[in-house]
């Protein structure tokens, strides 16, 4: 019995053993080709065609597996690669989804053409002259996204001219393509590079750059030169790069000692080497829920007819997405539904952050309250959902309890006493003073 039982387990973990080897093994990647459209007269129209495409990814260019493969009769032999990653960054287990899965990974490649930058950060790294032999070849650009969501890829690939079987030469890889943190937080924006050390392109310097943009405004938040390992102004305080493992790792990823809501919008993270460049995008999200308050507090106790204003005060919160409503449970425990209230006009504070106020006019005739109870300020936000309580009490006129009744007997007999025993001290002081005036 237990024989079998361990057989049974062993073959369980050969067979999981091998499923995960065949996901680890580098795809064979659907995409698309997309061209400018050699346009008549060479217009600016940004027209563009589309062609399906098939990718074939190895680690070793001596693997010749793939192309056994027929290719699908859809898809033009021409636009069928041999792609030879020894980085294997291709090779990410989001990028092999298990066959029959409906979430497939995105692919495009585009026609790459490199040229030296002028850029003040980048300009050193084309000092040297490449031989053009090495330059003139066919370059594509390969921009991928995991069935994850959170991973983005991005490569340049050089094949030798009128082949198909390119050779990666730089990969920008970020797996958090989508980054949200709390305000004050220290924030990591991840992207990383891989440089083919064989390429002559390898060892010449690299520089790295992370711009800003938000609605059309742009910013440059941190660039270095990693030949002469200089940062070039930055007008972004707090904003930094691990040095060590940018050199060792190719670890760009940018550091933010502390979110502000400023920083909240898209963010590219671009990797050059001496005539080319691959770039990521990410976005950030700084998302912080509000502080709840509630006005006045506590609040007065309420009575049957009277009409009650009540405030609950949002502060804090980003971004301006937010729903306001009121809850009210009796002290018998039942829930009543409030009317929603009206709710005022966002301010923004120093910080970016905002905040918003909710009235509840709550006529006590209108609504049973009972005796009181609960009222609670419910704020709903991308940050979470946040709660204010206070307790309402209404003094019984109309229906008074038991209780209620007793508490009035026992005061008002208290209240005798107290009158009695001052009229009584009162009188006597008084007979003394004239006695004494008397004397
Ligand atoms: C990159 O560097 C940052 C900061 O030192 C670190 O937190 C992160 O884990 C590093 N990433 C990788 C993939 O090593």
């Amino acid at each position: 019995m237990t024989n079998i039982s361990a057989v049974y387990k062993l073959s369980l973990v050969v067979v999981t053993c091998f499923i995960q080897a065949c996901s680890s093994s580098c795809p064979v990647l659907d995409c698309w080709f997309v061209q400018e459209k050699a346009g008549r007269g060479g217009g600016l129209t940004g027209a563009t065609t589309q062609e399906k495409s098939l990718l074939h990814i190895r680690t070793d260019a001596n693997s010749h597996s793939a192309e056994s493969q027929r290719a699908p009769s859809d898809i033009s032999p021409d636009r069928v690669y041999f792609i030879t990653d020894p980085g294997a960054t291709l090779c990410h287990r989001s990028l092999s989804p298990p066959r029959g899965s409906i979430k497939k990974p995105q692919c495009e490649i585009n026609p790459f053409l490199p040229q030296p930058s002028t850029l003040k950060w980048v300009a050193p790294l084309t000092d040297s002259a490449f031989s053009p032999i090495y330059l003139q070849a066919d370059w594509l650009s390969a921009a991928l996204h995991g069935t994850n969501k959170e991973l983005v890829i991005s490569s340049i690939m050089r094949a030798p001219t009128a082949t198909r079987e390119h050779n990666v030469i730089l990969s920008v890889t970020s797996k958090t393509v989508s980054v949200k943190a709390r305000l004050g937080k220290p924030v990591l924006l991840d992207c990383g590079f891989w440089v083919d050390p064989s390429s002559p392109l390898s060892g010449s310097g690299f520089a790295v750059e992370w711009r800003y943009q938000f609605r059309g405004e742009g910013r440059l938040v941190f660039a270095y030169d990693g030949k002469t390992d200089r940062v070039a102004d930055t007008q972004e305080e707090g904003a930094t790069l691990d040095f060590e493992g940018l050199h060792q790792k190719g670890n760009a990823s940018l550091i933010l000692e502390e979110a502000k809501v400023r920083h909240s919008g898209t963010y590219i993270c671009t990797v050059y080497l001496p005539n080319i460049l691959s770039q990521v995008v990410l976005e950030l999200e700084i998302v912080e829920p509000p502080s709840l308050s509630i006005h006045p507090s506590p609040l007065p106790l309420a009575v049957p007819g009277q009409t009650l204003t009540v405030q609950c005060e949002a502060s804090g919160f980003a971004p301006l997405s937010l729903e306001l409503s009121w809850e009210f449970k009796g002290t018998d425990g039942k829930s009543r539904p409030l009317e929603p209230g009206s709710v005022t006009g966002h301010r923004q504070a120093w910080d970016g952050t905002y905040s918003q106020s909710a009235r509840l006019e709550l006529d006590t005739s209108k609504v049973d309250l009972g005796r009181g109870g609960e009222l609670t300020c419910v704020a709903v936000h991308p940050g979470g959902t946040r709660r204010a309580s206070t307790t309402l009490s209404v003094i019984g006129f109309s229906t008074p309890s038991i209780e209620d009744s007793m508490a009035m007997v026992g005061v008002a007999l208290v209240l005798y006493g107290l009158i009695k025993l001052v009229s009584w001290t009162f009188t006597r002081t008084f007979h003394v003073v004239l006695l004494q005036k008397e004397k």
